[in-house]
């Protein structure tokens, strides 16, 4: 299990916070595969929340690029990242995030199958996919639209305009904004209180207003078919190198 992801169950509930701050909390297929784990054995571990943090500053800069780059030349997404956001879509367990500063790429879109999102109000949300070549993945495609509209969700995973926690709230995609040193309380106090409730009640109702996850999970492998594609493209791997040269 890495320690770039460090899970804590306090009670009901379960603690996962990424870890990686020099890196801006950038996921690799470990860090991937550690949350995937968490999310999935959640249920039979008596948890009734799962609280995902990052550090102060970085919630997650999204996927390592360096791991993008990697991906590019096997021509496929890694296998963990692809579980991992299998494992939103399919969690029985309600989700919760607190997100200090940046939250790019899966940062962001991993929010769309949380619950209840806290964030700082130095939050900044931005999904550069088209930018680099890509497609929205994390069944974004789906999820997007439904809560802020076409508009919106065009402007954010195609654009690429970025959201202020102010604006994330007015589009649906956090709940409450607060200052960055409140976020992981706020969060745990939100997780708390929905622990605190009758689980069967809880998982009933949070079934009925989600929708069946097979539907998603469905889009999230129309859209990993696409995004693989995109990664073996040209115009991706120059964006990708573009950005591990930008300092040498
Ligand atoms: N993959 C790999 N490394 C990353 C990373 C990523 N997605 N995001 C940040 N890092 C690394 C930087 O390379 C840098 O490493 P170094 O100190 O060894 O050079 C370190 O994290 C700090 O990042 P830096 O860019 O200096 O911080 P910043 O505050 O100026 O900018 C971001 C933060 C998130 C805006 C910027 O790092 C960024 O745009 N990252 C890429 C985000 C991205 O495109 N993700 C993929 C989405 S699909």
């Amino acid at each position: 299990m890495s320690d770039l992801v460090v899970v804590r169950d306090e009670g009901h509930v379960r603690v996962v916070r990424i870890n990686r701050p020099d890196k801006k909390n950038a996921l690799t297929g470990p860090m991937y595969q550690a949350m995937a784990h968490a999310i999935e054995q959640a249920s039979q571990n008596r948890i009734r929340c799962v609280v995902i943090l990052g550090v102060p500053g970085a919630f997650t800069a999204g996927n390592d690029l360096a791991e993008f780059l990697a991906a590019a030349k096997v021509g496929r997404l890694d296998h963990h990242a692809v579980r991992f956001l299998k494992a939103l879509a399919r969690s029985t367990v309600p989700l919760v995030a607190g997100v200090q500063g940046v939250a790019v790429g899966v940062g962001t879109t991993m929010l769309l199958h949380c619950d209840y999102v806290v964030a700082g109000i130095d939050a900044k949300f931005a999904t550069p996919f088209v930018r680099l070549g890509l497609v929205p993945e994390a069944a974004s495609s789906l999820i997007a639209p439904r809560l802020m509209g076409h508009r919106r969700a065009f402007a954010m995973l195609v654009m690429g305009q970025e959201l202020d926690a102010p604006a994330a709230v007015a589009g649906g995609l956090v709940n409450v904004a607060v200052a960055p040193e409140q976020v992981d309380a706020e969060a745990r106090k939100a997780a708390n209180e929905i622990a605190a409730l009758p689980p069967d009640a809880v998982a009933a109702s949070r079934n009925l207003i989600r929708g069946p996850a097979e539907e998603i999970v469905a889009r999230i492998e129309e859209e990993v078919g696409l995004f693989d594609e995109r990664l073996r493209s040209p115009e991706a791997r120059a964006a990708f190198e573009a950005f591990l040269a930008r300092k040498r």
